[in-house]
């Protein structure tokens, strides 16, 4: 056994702590919130099952097959005059930028385990001040809990796979997933859970849009770690052997397991509270620590939990963005893992200690173009034009440029011929055509 390569467990959880972060327990409660709950979550389910999983087995069929970083394998896989194909295996530089400013929510994260331990707002005004002041005015405690998550994300990292990556995930992720069974559970007992299952699973058309579809679509990239190269990466440590239809199946559905578990574990308490909702990004910063307040001690229990399960899931995902550039620079430019790893943090941690002070009244006027600010033009720059670009480039080689052959050699023992002949179809046609729509919906193109 090679000692950097992934046990197929550790793989399995590896991938599963990169899909399962911040996109399931932060974004996609608020995102069913705001698009009235039962339809929405009907269609990313239709969206991760169709469009997601096909891309997700796309990009693990291409690690598998070459097991190098992800430049060396489109160039290994594509034909001899398609050599320049190799460039799409740079969309890793995507994740790094996502990281940049995905570690600044990480440090909010690490700051609130600290505030639910020591003084929880007691209202959801001053929840809001709370939150908002950090955010806006308080630059030392973002900067040191921002270094401080860097810092455990860089000394991962720079252990290599074995030692700091499956490490990591072996514990951190058996952790979250205990975490939010025990707050699943609880959940249950509440007098909203009723109400949260109604509400997530009972079609209300009212706030249900066309540009509903497009942020289910987009959400399913993002929450799956598709389109810059993570799931290449970590497939490189796959044998041919494993059955790579099974494992992503068993991630796939962990990933959409979690996002509906913590969508119905915040709901309930949400609902018992009277809350609604539709509150946006700051239901998780703003609304949840005021309701775990008013619930007394179990309140501030529940809360530590909380913030700690939204800790681990980010700090495993955020691993698994930095670790694809890592990874280039050691086998391309043979530098060595530790050198790689500092150089590329220190870069994008200054670029995210630029977007961590275009959040804040000091600097805001200073670091915002046109009408965003650069931590609003990472995020959509990347999530809304670079993630879906790195998509299309993974379903148009393996449906069109890539040997047929080896492709169904690595799919028909665990799919059949049948399957095989939809998962095709949707990796030729239905992928990228849904990917372009999103992208010129997001970029403004074209505007349902
Ligand atoms: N999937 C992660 C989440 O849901 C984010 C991520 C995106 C991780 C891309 C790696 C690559 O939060």
């Amino acid at each position: 056994m090679n000692k950097n390569r992934f046990t197929r467990l550790g793989f399995i959880l590896a991938a599963a702590g990169s899909a399962v972060g911040l996109g399931n327990i932060w974004k996609f409660p608020y995102i069913t919130g705001e698009n009235g709950g039962g339809v929405f979550v009907m269609v990313y389910l239709l969206t991760v099952i169709f469009i997601g999983m096909s891309i997700f087995i796309a990009e693990v069929v291409l690690g598998s097959r070459v097991n190098k970083d992800s430049v060396s394998t489109v160039e290994t896989l594509a034909p001899k005059s398609k050599k320049y194909w190799r460039y799409t295996g740079f969309t890793f530089l995507i994740g790094v930028i996502i990281l940049s400013f995905y570690a600044i929510v990480v440090g909010w994260i690490l700051n609130y385990i600290v505030i639910a331990a020591t003084a929880l707002p007691s209202s959801v005004s001053e929840a809001e001040t709370v939150f908002l002041g950090l955010l806006k005015e308080d630059i030392v405690s973002q900067l040191i809990y921002y270094t401080l998550g860097f810092l455990i994300i860089a000394y991962t990292i720079s252990k290599g796979i074995k030692k700091g990556i499956e490490r990591l995930n072996n514990v951190l992720m058996p952790a979250l997933l205990i975490i939010l069974l025990c707050m699943f559970f609880y959940s249950m007992t509440l007098d909203g859970f009723h109400q949260a299952v109604e509400f997530m699973f009972y079609p209300n058309f009212e706030k249900f849009h066309a540009s509903s579809i497009i942020i289910a679509v987009g959400h399913a990239f993002f929450t799956l770690s598709l389109g810059m190269a993570t799931i290449i990466t970590y497939s490189a440590s796959l044998g041919k052997d494993v059955n790579i239809v099974k494992a992503s199946i068993s991630i796939v559905t962990l990933d959409t397991l979690i996002a509906i578990v913590s969508g119905l574990i915040i709901f309930a308490i949400v609902y018992s509270a009277g809350q609604e909702p539709s509150k946006g990004p700051g239901l998780v910063f703003i609304t949840l620590p005021a309701i775990f307040y008013e619930m007394g001690s179990i309140g501030n229990l529940m809360a530590i939990a909380f913030f700690i399960a939204l800790a681990f899931a980010s700090i495993t995902s955020s691993v698994s963005i930095l670790e694809p550039t890592v990874m280039y620079l050691v086998e391309r430019r043979k530098m060595s893992r530790t050198k790689a790893t500092y150089g590329v943090s220190a870069f994008f941690y200054l670029l995210g200690v630029f977007a961590l002070l275009s959040n804040t009244n000091e600097f805001s006027s200073a670091l915002t173009f046109g009408s965003k600010n650069l931590f609003d033009w990472l995020d959509f720059v990347t999530a809304a034009i670079l993630l879906p670009i790195g998509g299309i480039f993974v379903a148009l080689f393996v449906g069109y440029i890539m040997d047929k052959n080896v492709v169904r050699e690595a799919l028909i023992p665990f799919m059949g011929e049948k399957f095989f002949a939809i998962w095709l179809f949707l990796i030729k046609y239905v992928a990228p055509l849904a990917i372009i729509i999103v992208m010129l919906n997001e970029t403004g193109i074209l505007k349902f």
